[in-house]
């Protein structure tokens, strides 16, 4: 039987992570699991009940919440409470209050639980800032994902004026690299390389020799482990 890896991929916002990991899950039959959709639920819930600030609420009110994945035909399908917030999770208020959320620690404990659950059986492309650190540290393959930061406010600029946003460049390029430090600086788990991870600087790639590389990367390894 062929054995189902664990895979993880580690980067900063607009590296082209979830693009990626979307595709190589497809192309092999894996599950595709985005953690950052999960951070931006919970902070969906905190903005809704108006607990940005009160963590020992949004923690009472989080222990009571369902946060599901499921895949969906672009990427994960994300309700909290049964409700759809695949879009709702995906605008500007989101994008500045997410960092402070993911760096509540009962939050990450919650979250990480919850991801190593999802993806224990293997068979997984998990994306994030710490899954390759924390969630799991025995994946059979990690890679962090880099791009310069032009590039991927370009990438994100993208991808909000899809969903009907007139922000600017500009804008997006000072809330990405605010976020870069805020994820990057926080005391826990916060985004690093590992040692044992692969590097990806996809500035001038394609996605399709994103995808390819670490696909053939796996049909290696599926061979060599038999
Ligand atoms: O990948 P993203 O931009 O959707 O992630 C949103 C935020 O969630 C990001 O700014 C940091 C946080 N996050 C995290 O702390 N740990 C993860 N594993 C995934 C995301």
């Amino acid at each position: 039987m062929k054995k189902m890896f664990t895979i993880a991929i580690d980067g900063p916002a607009g590296s082209g992570k979830s693009s990626t990991a979307k595709r190589v899950a497809r192309k092999l039959g894996y599950l595709f699991i985005d953690t950052g959709a999960m951070y931006r639920a919970v902070t969906l819930l905190a903005i809704r009940t108006g607990n940005l600030e009160n963590k020992q609420e949004l923690l009472r009110l989080l222990s009571g919440s369902k946060i599901v994945l499921k895949p969906g035909k672009d990427g994960n399908i994300v309700f909290l409470n049964d409700e759809d917030i695949t879009n709702a999770i995906r605008t500007e208020e989101i994008n500045l209050n997410v960092s402070a959320i993911s760096s509540i620690p009962e939050v990450r404990t919650e979250l990480v639980r919850m991801q190593q659950e999802m993806g224990k059986a293997g068979g997984v492309v998990m994306e994030g800032r710490d899954i390759g650190s924390v969630v799991f540290p025995e994946a059979d393959l990690k890679f962090f994902f880099t791009a310069n930061v032009d590039e991927r406010a370009r990438r994100r600029l993208a991808d909000l004026k899809e969903s009907g946003s007139d922000i600017s460049f500009e804008e997006v390029r000072k809330s990405i690299i605010r976020r870069d430090g805020l994820d990057s600086g926080r005391e826990i788990s916060p985004l690093n390389k590992t040692d044992d991870s692969i590097e990806i600087d996809t500035t001038s790639l394609t996605l399709e020799q994103q995808c390819d590389y670490i696909v053939d990367l796996v049909r290696k390894k599926e061979h060599t482990d038999e």
